[in-house]
């Protein structure tokens, strides 16, 4: 299994499929696994690299959770890898922490796919949201967590069998890496000025149906990158790479070509 191991701890990852690299940041509180479809079937000419964030599913836990963390973990396993620029993408706080690394390093960053995801940071109020969430997964564990989040990410017509995936996979999570996760959310900087900074190619991809981060948010990004394509992807929600992988793995092959 491939593991980058790090000092006091390791950092899990898929690489899939073989052409252009695509790194790809999983959302939260998921893993890696949440790209079955695309790990399974990689897009032709990609090498998919997507790995597990720390404390996520098989990576190990490390006390800074914060986007730029993350991102810093990408930018080493590229190191290690040997890959000196790839494509960075990634659904929704994998987005946040895809837009941390084109802050931390734009010149590793050949294009940019942008999933469900939004430039914005928190304000007073979502950062105060997100410390409630930590404190009750501490004290709770994640039960709580799933209840709110899960009916919010798919849209009205989801697989069951999709759902169940993604529920099991939510539970399966580690609450002091969820915790961790959320107050990296809260904390994370606005992403406008790196957007509108950024001269590659991008694709910003959002679920027609996406509640949690709607396609008003997708457009504020496309307006910030006069040369992104903007994809709306009709009957899905927040994990629109789940509910359309087909259309998604299209419009993946369409931006590194
Ligand atoms: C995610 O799907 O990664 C989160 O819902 C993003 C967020 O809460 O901002």
């Amino acid at each position: 299994m491939p593991n980058l191991h790090l000092p006091g701890r390791s950092y899990f990852y898929e690489d899939r499929g073989e052409g252009v690299p695509l790194l790809l940041f999983h959302g939260f509180p998921f893993s890696s696994e949440s790209f079955w479809p695309q790990l399974e079937t990689p897009p032709a000419g990609v090498r998919l690299i997507a790995p597990d964030h720390r404390g996520f599913g098989k990576s190990t836990a490390a006390q800074d959770a914060s986007m730029e963390a993350m991102a810093e973990d990408g930018l080493a396993l590229l190191d290690a890898l040997g890959i000196d620029s790839a494509f960075v993408g990634g659904v929704s706080m994998g987005g946040y922490v895809a837009m941390a690394l084109t802050r931390l390093n734009p010149g590793r960053v050949r294009g940019l796919l942008l999933v469900d995801t939004q430039s914005t940071a928190d304000d007073d109020a979502g950062r105060a949201k997100r410390e409630a969430t930590a404190q009750d997964v501490e004290r709770n564990g994640i039960n709580g967590l799933v209840e709110t989040m899960l009916p919010r990410l798919l849209s009205a017509g989801a697989d069951p069998a999709v759902r169940s995936r993604v529920e099991k996979m939510m539970r399966a999570q580690s609450p002091q890496a969820v915790a961790a996760a959320s107050r990296g959310m809260g904390s994370r900087a606005d992403a406008k000025d790196i957007l509108s900074r950024f001269a590659g190619p991008c694709t910003i991809v959002v679920g027609a149906d996406d509640v949690v981060t709607p396609p008003e948010k997708a457009k504020v990004m496309h307006g910030l990158i006069p040369q992104s394509a903007l994809e709306i992807i009709e009957g899905a929600g927040h994990l629109a790479n789940l509910e359309k992988p087909e259309v998604f793995k299209a419009l993946v092959e369409k931006l590194v070509k």
